[in-house]
Parts: C-alpha cells; structure tokens; sequence
C-alpha cells in the first residue's frame, strides 16, 4: 500500500471516497450533488457506520465511481467510530482511491483523522498469502485530496503500519519458516535495514546463552534440536533511562512432555517476539526520542529424550530455584531469563508482551489483552496509549495468595504453574519474582488477542498490540 497527498481535486477517474454523516446533506460536487441528495431523501443511500454505497457518475465528474462511506450520526462521530467506519475500505474498491479527505473530518483534528485512516485501510489491505500459488493483487495507492497539513501524520502512520504488517507476517508463518535462528536473522536484518547509527544489535548462541547461567531458558530448549537464540535490539533515540520491550519467543508450543492436547495456531506462541520487532521498527522510523530495548528468548519446546521433564528444577539467571509442575508452562521460563538479561543491560522499565495463558482467555476473551503491572503510573500510561490506540486492555490482579502459591514448592523457590484458578494471574506472579525492586514492570498477557481465527477473511495474526506499545514509546519521549 502507498499513500500521499494531493492538493488539488485529481482528474483521476479512479474512485472518488466520501465520508457521509446520515443526519447532513451530501455535497461532493455541485454537478451531482442534487442527484445523490435525491437519492437520500428516497432513503436509497445508506450512511449507517461503515455501509459503503458505490455510485457511478456516467461523466458527469472525472471520477468514474464513488464510494460513499456512511459515518453514522455526527454526535456519536469520534476515532474509534472513524476506523469502525472504513472496515469496508481496501484494495477490493480500486487500485487507486482518491480519498475527499474532509468528508472524514467532522470535528476531528486533521492530523489524528489522517493517522486513523491510514492505519485502518492499511490493516484492512492486509492479506497473508506468500505460501499460496494464487497471490492477492492487493495493491493500493491511498490519494488524500486535502489542504490540510497532514503528510507528517501520513508518514507517521505509515511506517507504524508497515511494522505492524511486518508482526503479522512473523505471527503468520509456520514453524516450518521461522524458527529461533530465522527470529534472529529477521531482527538482525531489521536491524541493518534500519541503517541508523543509533541502533546496534547482538544474537547470542546456546553456548553464550549458557555462560549467562541462562538455564531457564536453556531447559525450555533441552528438547529441540534447534539451537536457542537470544536476541538484543537497541535503539539510543536518546539518553533517558531505557526501557526494555521483551517478547515471549516461542517459536512453536508443543507444550513439551506436558504434551498439548490440540496445538494448533501455537505457532503463534512467538506473538510477543514479534510485537517488540515491530515496536522497534516504528520507534526507530518515526525517530522516537525513547532509549529503548529489545530482549527475545527465542526456542521452540519439541521433545526427545533429553527434554525437560515434570519434576525437573532449573536454576534461573538470577539464581532462583523453579521446579517445573507443567512443561507447558515454557513461556514464563524463558520470560524470568530475558528479563533478568533486560535489567542487567539497564532496563529501568521492562514492559514483557507474552502469549502466555489460556486462563486469560477464559477471562478477558479475544479482544481484551490481560494487564498486570507493580507501578500505577506506568499501568495508567499505558491504558492511556491502548485507548490511543484501539486497543484494549484490562488489568488484572497480582495479589499475596497467588504469590504464596508461586513459592509453594517444596523443593524448589518456585513452581512454574500454580493450576487453572487465577491462571494469568499465577503466571504474572511468577514473573514479578524476576523483577528487581527498582524496576518499573508491565506484563501484557496476549494469548488471546494476538492471533484470531475468526472472521475467517481476518484469519491470523492481528499485530497486536504493536499500536500499543508505541503509542507508549511516544507518550514516553524524552524532550
Ligand atoms: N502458549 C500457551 C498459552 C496460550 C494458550 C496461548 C492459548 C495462546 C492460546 C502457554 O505456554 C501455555 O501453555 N500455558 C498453559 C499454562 C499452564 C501449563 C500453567 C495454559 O494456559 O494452560
Ligand atoms: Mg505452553
Ligand atoms: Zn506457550
């Protein structure tokens, strides 16, 4: 998708887009104005939110099609109404779409209408087909018709959406396409792509893995004939206290011996991994003044006959004892190293971005991402960025009965699984033990929003919660 700017109505006949409220006249052009007000007054048209009308214009203007958009009532107009409205806008309406951009405005502000629009069509045009034979022609060139000062916003959006492209891509492939080593040739690559001298970047390898005392992560690991990876992004944009983005990277979930009954879609599991990388990609384009890091403990957990077993105790990177209940319970071992790894490379705030519960499912469902944090201004900050950026979130408790159960064991200092109740709570628990006390920590639990199956023509990964997290980063700039 490309989008730009023009200034002057085009001589385009490609498709005119029309944004309509149901309670206001129509007016496009006075050549076919009075006809399509005829048209609403015989009630032909419909403007409810997000109904697309197409008209053809038989030459009466250069545009041989328009698209009116219905936004509803004005009165209950704002952004969320506006990208609920443009769910029918993508590449199926034409090539090139030549947007009258105020139509859209209401009493907006310009600029964050622009920044909505991009970001709404861009997730639409979103087709995941590299695999196919038959590929979508899914091209899409977004023409603004506006005087309005908006190019900044565009290309903000923009980059923002070619990095939530990008997670979606990751979430996408199948194990068979991505595994630890692949994770980390990608970041790297992203990396290098970047081409900022403020960015610099490192994969660590099983035998560096292990001289950290990383043995967490590495029991995850025992099982796979894949070589675990770590990796670490870093983006100067300033020299305020960093903050660490960490990513659950598990590149599949089999659940281990605690074998999944049903594990498909778990190659999903690496949903966290992939929201960081595309965090950092849309920092670092939009040159967010943030000092920000990214820590990815990537493995799969297949098994053979050196795989971790129930009853096993590992020995975490800050030394702490976890005597393994669940196999399955792997993304929390792997997150207690990687941010123990993100604290000891500075990180004064750790947000962790995990597919990590099925409990949080049960709870929150597939459009509300599960929140826990030790730090009420961080968690108010970071609900103020998710309503920024659409996308919900809803914290939950970490409290001292579900602690207790996490330091339970009686053979080790902790338990990886506390059992079904207050299952996204036991495991935000268990990662809160690997916080030090001066760390600002948020746990966002994605096990239900990252990946949908439904409706089957939005199957797959959503991005979430890249919008998120960089709505944070920029709330959180240094001036
Ligand atoms: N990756 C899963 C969680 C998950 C479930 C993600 C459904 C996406 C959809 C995680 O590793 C897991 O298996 N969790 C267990 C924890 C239990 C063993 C303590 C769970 O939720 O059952
Ligand atoms: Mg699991
Ligand atoms: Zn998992």
């Amino acid at each position: 998708m490309t989008v730009s700017k023009t200034f002057t109505k085009t001589e385009s006949k490609s498709p005119l887009l029309v944004g309509a409220f149901i309670d206001e006249e129509v007016r496009i052009d006075p050549e076919i104005d009075g006809e399509i007000n005829a048209l609403v007054s015989e009630k032909l048209l419909d403007f409810k939110t997000g109904k697309v009308n197409k008209l053809y214009t038989f030459g009466k203007i250069p545009n041989q099609i328009i698209y009116i958009i219905g936004l509803g009532n004005k009165a209950d107009y704002g952004y969320e109404a506006l990208e609920e409205c443009l769910a029918g806008v993508d590449y199926r309406l034409g090539k090139e779409l030549i947007v009258d951009f105020d139509s859209f405005l209401g009493e907006l502000e310009p600029g964050e209408v622009a920044r909505r629009f991009v970001k709404a069509v861009a997730d639409n045009n979103y087709v995941y087909d590299e695999l196919k034979s038959e590929k979508t022609d899914n091209e899409l060139d977004l023409k603004f018709d506006t005087e309005h000062e908006i190019e900044q916003a565009i290309e903000e959006a923009f980059n923002l959406s070619t990095a939530v492209a990008n997670t979606r891509d990751l979430v996408n492939k199948p194990y068979n396409r991505l595994s630890a080593a692949e994770l980390a040739e990608y970041a790297a690559n992203l990396a290098e792509s970047l081409a900022d001298e403020r960015v610099s970047w490192k994969i660590l390898g099983k035998n560096e893995i292990k001289a950290l005392g990383m043995n967490a992560f590495l029991g995850v690991n025992k099982g796979s004939d894949a070589e675990p990876k770590l990796i670490h992004l870093q983006y100067k944009g300033s020299d305020g206290e960093a903050i660490g983005l960490v990513g659950k990277g598990i590149m599949y979930d089999t659940g281990g011996y605690s074998l999944k009954t049903n594990m498909i879609n778990m190659k999903s599991d690496m949903a966290g991994a992939a929201a960081a990388l595309g965090a950092f990609e849309a920092a670092v384009k939009n040159n967010l003044k943030v000092n920000l890091q990214v820590v990815i403990c990537a493995t799969d957990n297949r098994v053979d006959g050196k795989a971790l077993l129930p009853d096993d105790v590992l020995t975490a990177m800050n030394k702490k004892t976890i005597e393994i209940i669940s196999t399955d319970g792997e993304g929390r071992l792997t997150l207690a190293d990687a941010v123990c790894f993100a604290q000891k490379e500075g990180c004064k705030t750790v947000v962790d971005i995990a597919t990590l519960t099925g409990a949080c499912v049960v709870a929150l469902g597939n459009h509300v991402t599960g929140l826990f944090g030790n730090c009420d201004e961080e968690v108010e900050k970071i609900m103020a960025a998710s309503r920024k950026a659409n996308e919900e979130l809803w914290r939950l408790p970490i409290n001292k009965s579900i602690r207790e159960q996490v330091r339970s064991s009686r053979v080790a200092d902790l338990k990886n699984s506390t059992g079904r109740a207050m299952g996204a709570s036991g495991a935000a628990a268990f990662i809160e033990e690997f916080i030090e006390s001066n760390t600002k920590w948020l746990h966002l639990d994605i096990a239900g929003t990252a990946f949908r199956t439904e409706p089957k023509h939005r199957y797959g990964g959503t991005g979430v919660p890249v919008n998120t997290l960089y709505h944070y980063l920029k709330d959180n700039e240094s001036e």
